[in-house]
């Protein structure tokens, strides 16, 4: 190799490597995050059953005790607990933000002679997500979405961007299952990296959003028609530079 042809590589390495680094680890932020996410929800989707109890008043759920939960989760999950005294300021905001979530749905969930009480894995991580958006004011979101034609909810409805990687990404049959996907991007003119992570309809969705399409479920709403192991939604990250 002559010598401009060694300064010419050397060039593009430096010029490459902190893009490159910087995207890892930006990948690693959003992956912890919404696996953080994840382990929050996933104690409410375990303890569905026990909050639709009409029988029980407290279901020892408060936010200290589904927080200590959603590390454990995170634990399993992972493979890695979070160092509490090591923790990033979006783990922070997240853990308080289920803290307060739990703590402000208290009352709905320890109601006696109630049965359903439309709390679920959803509708909290909805909430977790605005609580979480509002702490990180405006470096950072999180949010639920799913396919445009399966949306229940339109304050989850996918962006564009998000609408383009589910529909021509993630629904192709040959996507690797599970596989994130993530780019330096736009969002509303400013630069931004964004991140987004599908999941599946499982046995348990399919009670409400399963088939027989447009029958109403428990919560009242219609299901999608939707069959095991299809997509089903999807958490979106935004990192704002
Ligand atoms: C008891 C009924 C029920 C079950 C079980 C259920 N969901 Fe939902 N799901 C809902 C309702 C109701 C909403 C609307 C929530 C809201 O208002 O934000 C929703 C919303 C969602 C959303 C957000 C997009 C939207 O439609 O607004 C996703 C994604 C989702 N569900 C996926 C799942 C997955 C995956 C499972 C299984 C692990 C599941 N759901 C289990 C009732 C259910």
């Amino acid at each position: 190799m002559n010598i401009n042809r060694f300064l010419c590589s050397l060039f593009c390495i430096v010029m490459v490597l902190p893009d490159l680094s910087y995207a890892l680890s930006q990948d690693n932020v959003s992956e912890e995050l919404t696996s953080l996410y994840r382990a929050a929800r996933k104690v409410i989707s375990v303890n569905q059953g026990h909050i639709n109890k009409e029988d029980i008043g407290d279901k020892g759920l408060s936010g200290e005790t589904v927080t200590a939960m959603a590390l454990e989760n995170y634990s399993q999950a992972t493979g890695k607990a979070l160092v509490m005294d090591n923790l990033t300021s979006a783990q922070k905001a997240m853990l308080s933000a289920v803290r307060e979530v739990m703590d402000e749905n208290q009352d709905l969930i320890n109601e006696k002679g109630v049965g359903f009480k439309g709390f679920l894995p959803a509708i909290f991580a909805r909430q977790l997500a605005t609580n979480f958006n509002g702490k990180m004011s405006g470096k950072m979101k999180i949010k639920l979405t799913a396919p445009k034609s399966y949306v229940r909810n339109r304050s989850n409805r996918p962006d564009k961007w998000e609408h383009n990687i589910i529909e021509n990404m993630f629904k192709k049959s040959d996507y690797p299952k599970g596989k994130p996907f993530s780019e330096q991007s736009e969002v509303k003119g400013k630069s931004a990296y964004r991140f987004i992570l599908p999941e599946y309809y499982g046995q348990s969705c399919l009670a409400c959003h399963g088939e027989p399409k447009g029958e109403r479920d428990i919560s009242g709403g219609k299901k999608e028609g939707g069959v095991l192991g299809e997509l089903g939604g999807a958490i979106s990250i935004i990192i704002y530079q």
